[in-house]
């Protein structure tokens, strides 16, 4: 059992393999937070609380007589507003008699097998006997509201989710002006906020700050995840590293407007809030109504950041994506974009795709451009019947041809937009996102559709079923490029224009969902403008995203490594692009773009016509080490080596499969300094008994004339032990050039030296 409910001390214990967290019903059925951290098996730990009177923190009203007794102070499970806790409130809301928040109070409780769904939104989800669920229901008197907590219990994976329900038992309507999905609450430590911060093509930033005494928030107003700030964060130990020290992450499944607020109290107790944007959002519930938060993915580990990376990305793979190409080979790719733009036509399009067949490359993906008057971002979005002056026989004619060489077929669309000039927007203006009287703003010449109103969703599931059945279509990309404003749904009475952000995104997930499941065997991409909507939401539908419209390598670094401290290498859209690089006019080595591109779901974003015959070699050399790899870099567990949150003259990481069998080690640098020591990693998941044969070294880009075999240095071929690698380390020689790097591929092998 993983939920265990003790009657005696009135504690709910949610257990995982290695991990703990306990809540006490307190005497006058407050619901109390009591611990969350390394597994302990004792009923109760009520023991490490000890309340006590402090001015100006009130008291509820049965404990008036009692000051050491105060939701101010005590650690609470869910918060609610204006009933004593002054801190963060995960619930707030406004009665229709203008009362403002709850008094929450324990009600019932339920353990039940298997893991609980959401209706409408993303969840976790699990195989018979891998997850429990508990369900917590609180009341509030005053307004009848009662709120279901409830908590995934996912024992293997040392993972928990959360979510609340709040239903309107009530007789009259109440407004919801904020529904944390998670509150937690964590009395003792000292504790760092990790965060992924960005801009459109440089997202997912990590940075370390140190807790303040206050608020500090991580959110978007965006009608999106966002490029700018991702809705993962963690707690960590503010000296952890990579393999040491405490974190608590915490992983939104939600693609919109998000918050997560972190306070620090008067007792240096730290509350962690995090939701939909309350900033944006408000939602009317009517008596009878319910209204469901969506869900929040949470882990705590004191094995660093590292194993904190390895718990998400485990989890990630096998109980978010829901895709069955989860586990399957992708396709390497080569996309049309930077190539070509919206500059072709079919004989341009079935030139570039033999180029890049005759390379090896297995799928051809048409990405803007192809649909109604679309010649530039001017005009067409809504319209998605193929342009006759580009591909003159449609979209079958050319996937029958792409198909004929052998390659898979993918096309590229943006649903959820509209273009001015489009004749969509002709007919349907009031689809638009528009505040009455103003005129709209615009993003990259395009208005957002109110995915809120179910027929704008019927009709895009109407139009893209159609392409997905009829064309031949093996492969979406699913863009998103602007962020919403003018948020006002023709659709809604005025009470409820503050949930038409929430709404667009219930009508995203509605219409992914009903394709995705149609078509379960096209595999998705998602993308908005790069990553401005990477998040474990979108993943629940797409298995991978594209990672950012800068495509430079070693910016690429960064922005993978830092996607990495939450999201698993598997979901990284990454290709090789052209250098000088289009976003940042970088020179990098071939070799070493593909070093970074292989580390994501790997791909080509060039014109094969347009390169040298050795370019060309290489991309037949990228594809064949990347198949040998496949297993090790997609299924595998990936372990940064070098500071995610502070680069140094290199970056390292590394790749083990599941059965510790194979190993790849991957190195760029990042920055080249004369007279310098070689760099140094200690290699991590092997094996400390076993012996590993260093069976290939590939150096890229370096200008150290020994190193250009693939078996350079004297280091090829030596077998060493897993505790050497990983204890004593392993050194390459110095790397000299611009950006140069390595790839080193690492084999078990028994005493006989055999595999
Ligand atoms: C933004 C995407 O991130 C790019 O890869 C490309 O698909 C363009 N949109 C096309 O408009």
């Amino acid at each position: 059992m993983a939920i265990i409910y003790d009657a005696a001390s009135k504690t709910l214990s949610l257990h995982t393999q290695n991990t703990t967290y306990q809540m006490q019903i307190g005497d006058m059925g407050h619901l109390f937070h009591l611990y969350f951290g390394r597994r302990v098996d004792a009923a109760s730990l009520a023991y490490r609380i000890i309340p006590s009177d402090r001015g100006f923190s009130p008291n509820p009203f049965e404990a008036r007589y009692h000051r050491e007794l105060s939701l101010d102070t005590l650690p609470q499970e869910y918060a609610g507003a204006n009933s004593g806790d002054f801190r963060v409130p995960a619930l707030d809301l406004i009665g229709d008699n203008g009362a403002v928040g709850t008094d929450l109070r324990y009600l019932r409780h339920e353990i039940r097998a298997g893991k609980y769904a959401l209706s409408g939104l993303p969840a976790a989800f699990a195989d018979a006997g891998e997850a429990e669920t508990l369900s917590i229901t609180l009341s509030d008197a005053a307004t009848g509201l009662e709120v279901e907590l409830l908590y995934g219990v996912f024992e293997d994976a040392d993972m928990l989710t959360r979510a609340a329900i709040i239903r309107n038992n009530g007789a009259s309507a109440v407004t919801l002006n904020r529904v944390g999905s998670l509150c937690l609450d964590i009395p003792f430590g000292k504790w760092a906020l990790l965060h992924l911060h960005g801009r459109h093509c440089m997202e997912r930033n990590a940075e370390r700050v140190p807790l303040m005494r206050g608020i500090q928030t991580v959110s978007s107003r965006r009608g999106a995840s966002s490029h700018h700030h991702n809705p993962f964060v963690a707690l960590v130990e503010p000296t952890a590293t990579e393999t040491r020290g405490e974190c608590v992450g915490i992983l939104p499944l939600y693609s919109g407007n998000h918050r997560t607020d972190v306070e620090v109290d008067q007792t240096s107790s730290v509350r962690v809030v995090s939701g939909i944007n309350p900033d944006t959002f408000s939602w009317y519930l009517k008596p009878g109504d319910s209204f469901v938060s969506p869900e929040v993915a949470l882990c705590w580990t004191d094995g660093g950041l590292g194993d904190m990376s390895l718990r998400l990305h485990r989890f990630i793979r096998r109980h978010i994506i829901r895709s069955p190409w989860k586990d399957r080979r992708r396709p390497v790719l080569i996309n049309s974009w930077e190539a070509m733009l919206f500059d072709f036509d079919i004989d341009r399009l079935m030139a570039f795709a033999k180029q890049a067949a005759a390379l090896g490359v297995e799928m051809l993906v048409l990405d803007d451009g192809w649909f109604g008057a679309r010649n530039s971002d001017l005009e067409g979005l809504g319209d998605w019947t193929p342009n006759p002056a580009k591909l003159p026989g449609g979209l079958k004619h050319l996937s029958d041809a792409v198909h004929g060489l052998g390659m898979k077929f993918g096309l590229w669309i943006e649903p959820e937009m509209v273009n001015e000039l489009s004749a969509l927007y002709a007919a349907h203006p009031d689809w638009a996102l528009t505040v009455p009287g103003r005129n709209p703003a615009f993003g990259r010449n395009q208005l957002v559709l109110d995915m809120g109103r179910r027929e704008v969703v019927e009709h895009l599931f109407k139009v893209f079923s159609a392409l997905l059945r009829e064309d031949g279509i093996d492969y979406i990309k699913w863009d998103m490029n602007r962020n919403m404003t003018d948020v006002y749904s023709r659709a809604l009475p005025p009470e409820r224009q503050r949930e038409a952000s929430h709404r667009y995104m219930l009508g995203v997930y509605d219409l992914l969902d009903r394709l995705t499941r149609a078509f379960p065997e096209v595999l998705f991409e998602g993308c908005a403008g790069g990553g401005g909507r990477f998040d474990a939401g979108m993943l629940y539908y797409t298995p991978q995203i594209w990672c950012s419209d800068d495509t430079d390598a070693i910016e690429r670094v960064a922005i993978q490594l830092g996607t990495s401290v939450a999201y698993p290498v598997s979901a990284m859209g990454a290709h090789v692009s052209v250098c000088p690089n289009q976003q940042t006019g970088r020179n990098v080595p071939f070799g070493v773009r593909g070093i970074v591109a292989m580390s994501g779901t790997f791909g080509y974003e060039l014109d094969p016509a347009q390169l040298t015959e050795a370019e060309r070699a290489q991309i037949r050399t990228q594809i064949d080490r990347f198949h040998r790899w496949y297993d090790v870099i997609q299924f595998g567990d990936c372990h940064r080596l070098t500071d995610v949150d502070a680069p140094g003259d290199y970056a390292a990481w590394e790749y083990v499969s599941q059965d510790g069998s194979r190993a790849l080690l991957n190195l760029v640098t990042l920055h080249t300094r004369a007279n310098c020591p070689g760099a140094h990693v200690r290699l991590r998941g092997l094996d400390p008994g076993a012996m590993y044969e260093i069976d290939e070294i590939c150096y890229e880009g370096c200008v150290n004339a020994s190193m250009d075999s693939p078996l350079g240095g004297a280091l090829g071929g030596r077998v060493l032990s897993g505790a050497s690698l990983m204890y004593a380390g392993f050194t390459l020689p110095p790397l000299m050039g611009d950006y140069p790097g390595a790839q080193v591929s690492f084999t078990r092998v028994d005493a006989g030296g055999t595999r």
